[in-house]
């Protein structure tokens, strides 16, 4: 059985989650460089949800890969908890990257041939969960997001807010204490953009999730977030307490 994972939101201090220092993305294009991400520094602290804005372009969502272990910097640090990215192997990141992250993307990134139930239960594969039990806690996550009734459904017989539903199940398949989202409302309506969001708050308030929430939205991160860090060019512009926070 795996159990689940009884975290408590610290109450009294502060434990830090993920610290850049410094964080270069170069791309090199032919003759010119693109400056993606160009000098970040950020401390993310557990428990916390913080919005990630800035105009298309502005380098969130190659950040978001950085954090996440999908990609390498060119240059600074990245630590999560106590572990140093930059000095990971391509291996090693991609432990970090089912061990100790779950992923949301805007374009939902199921596997179209896929039963919603084999999404989600083939991220605990790595894991070496045995098949029976792997199917089981799909079953229960499905359930938990409640799309009970959906398992046998395949990618394109499921609507977008359900689709989002199956990715956030398979995001938290191995239990993360981060989840990193990005956009993950852009191609859904507004009323199921607030059912998502409101999980993603749920999971953060009860299950004590750290979230980075990607967004060019400026509303929706004031709304969901406690802090709010802006991209301009690869850097970052501001980083302040979001106007609807409440704690
Ligand atoms: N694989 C890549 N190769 C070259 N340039 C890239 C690559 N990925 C992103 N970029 C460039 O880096 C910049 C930041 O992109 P991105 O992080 O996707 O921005 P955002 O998510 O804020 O819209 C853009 O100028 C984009 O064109
Ligand atoms: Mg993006």
């Amino acid at each position: 059985m795996i159990r689940s994972v009884n975290f408590q939101r610290p109450q009294n201090r502060f434990v830090t989650h993920l610290q850049t220092s410094d964080l270069r993305k170069h791309y090199v294009m032919g003759t010119s460089v693109v400056r993606a991400l160009d000098g970040v520094s950020m401390t993310v602290e557990q428990g916390e949800f913080l919005g990630l804005l800035g105009t298309s372009g502005s380098g969130k969502s190659t950040l978001l890969n950085l954090l996440g272990g999908l990609d390498h910097a060119t240059s600074g640090t990245l630590r999560i908890f106590d572990q140093d990215l930059a000095k990971m192997s391509r291996a090693e990141l991609s432990m970090h990257r089912r061990k100790n992250v779950g992923i949301i993307f805007q374009s939902f990134n199921l596997i179209s041939t896929m039963t919603a139930t084999d999404n989600v239960a083939l991220s605990m594969m790595f894991a070496g969960i045995p098949r029976a039990e792997r199917e089981r806690e799909a079953s229960r996550l499905l359930e938990s997001m409640g799309l009970g009734g959906r398992q046998k459904h395949r990618p394109k017989e499921l609507s977008g807010g359900e689709q989002q539903r199956v990715a956030i199940s398979r995001a938290l398949a191995n239990k993360p204490a981060l989840l990193l989202a990005d956009e993950p409302t852009g191609n859904l309506d507004s009323k199921t953009s607030k059912e998502i969001m409101d999980l993603l708050k749920a999971l953060n308030e009860r299950d004590g999730k750290t979230i980075i929430l990607v967004t060019h939205d400026a509303a929706l991160a004031h709304k969901y977030s406690h802090r709010i860090i802006t991209l301009m060019d690869g850097t970052v512009v501001s980083d302040a307490k979001a106007a609807d926070a409440q704690a």
